[in-house]
């Protein structure tokens, strides 16, 4: 890569586009009531959920992460992405990655591409990936998809978890810029704890018990309520170690954007941070948990209601299995965000 005289190269992740994609397909709580012991009024009130979309019958994730991923790459207008990450829990395969696929459905063939694995603070995660990797001059535009199918792999039947995931996918593309411009992606906590490891886990189909197993365990298993503390405890301190680094206060963040988990815990954290409510993105109601994809979605559907003047500070924040968590500041691009709103006919403000 080559720069002239006393004008390095930027290498700052500077936010390019934003785009959201929710398959078509909408289910009410009153349609999970239909087949689970369960109501309305109890998915409203414990989760803040109305409604979330699913993936139709072979629709698998890479099928999502393209819908969100092409409209980035058109939003950007440049043709020139030159890596590609895809953060999810739901792969179309073990192996291989989804991110060649992806790449290559969307007409960037010879590019890097491959997975991150963080579970709900995979979208964090990526973000650090693609601002590491144009840091060091590997890449100069990257697009991150936050994409998940979580219908393939929660038990329908678990009215725990039925409830609370939905599908989805979410975009955005990150240029080389200058750490001063709007859309700067700055400050990064991230962490992990491992001997956690039972909270959030598919038991079956890795190398540790192998399919095909006559005991099952391919389901997605979650201990709801110890996650919950953890996910409010973590967060809201990964989001406070993020403001210190900027040398920022709770009452600078312009909006707060964490992991879209449940309304219940999003409040939480917002109130244990410090954080104003009606600066907390809550799209969690009309798409439910969207795992990876839940962040960006997020952001594609501020960038189309909101109209965020630039450089204001946002925070992103996220909780999910392993454990994982982590958060990023960045500075918003401005009011005219090129972005693609992630909202399907149905998907109206609530
Ligand atoms: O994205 C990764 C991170 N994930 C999260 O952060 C999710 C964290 N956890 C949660 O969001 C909540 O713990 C849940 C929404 C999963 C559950 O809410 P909760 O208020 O923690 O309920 P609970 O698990 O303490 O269960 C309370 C009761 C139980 O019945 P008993 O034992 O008190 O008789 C459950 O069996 O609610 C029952 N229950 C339900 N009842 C009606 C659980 N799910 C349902 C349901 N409908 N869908």
């Amino acid at each position: 890569m080559s720069a002239t005289a006393g004008s390095p190269t930027p290498r700052h992740a500077v936010l390019s586009a934003v785009a959201g994609w929710l398959p078509p397909c909408v289910v009410t709580n009153d349609e999970l009531a239909l087949r689970l012991d369960t109501d309305d009024a109890w998915i409203r009130t414990r989760t803040g959920i109305r409604r979330r979309h699913r993936a139709g019958p072979g629709q698998a994730t890479s099928d999502l992460a393209v819908e969100a991923g092409r409209r980035a790459v058109d939003l950007d207008g440049s043709g020139a992405v030159d890596a590609v990450i895809v953060a999810t829990t739901t792969p179309d395969r073990t192996c291989p990655a989804t991110a060649p696929l992806v790449a290559s459905r969307l007409g960037l063939r010879g590019v890097a591409a491959f997975d991150v694995s963080a579970v709900c603070t995979g979208f964090v995660y990526g973000l650090a990936s693609a601002s590491g990797l144009i840091a060091a001059g590997v890449a100069r535009r990257v697009l991150l998809v936050g994409a998940d199918v979580y219908s393939a792999i929660v038990d329908p039947d678990d009215r725990a978890n039925a409830v609370i995931f939905g599908d989805g996918a979410g975009a955005v593309v990150l240029r080389a810029g200058e750490a001063a411009e709007p859309g700067a992606v700055g400050y990064f906590d991230l962490g992990s704890d491992g001997s956690h490891e039972d909270l959030i886990m598919v038991a079956a189909g890795g190398s540790r018990r192998r399919v095909p197993d006559a005991a099952g365990g391919h389901h997605f298993t979650m201990r709801g309520r110890e996650v919950y503390r953890h996910a409010v405890t973590r967060m809201a301190r990964s989001a406070r170690s993020t403001l210190d680094q900027a040398g920022l206060k709770p009452r600078d963040v312009a909006l707060f954007v964490p992991h879209q988990a449940n309304l219940r815990i999003l409040r939480s954290v917002a109130d244990e941070l410090g954080v104003p409510r009606e600066r907390c993105a809550t799209h969690v109601e009309t798409a439910g948990n969207t795992g990876a994809a839940s962040i960006p979605l997020a952001l594609a559907d501020i960038a189309s209601r909101r109209d965020l003047p630039a450089r204001r500070p946002v925070l992103l924040t996220a909780f999910g299995g392993g454990l994982t968590w982590g958060s990023c500041l960045l500075s918003w691009p401005g009011p005219r965000t090129p972005h693609h709103p992630p909202h399907q006919r149905a998907d109206t403000p609530v």
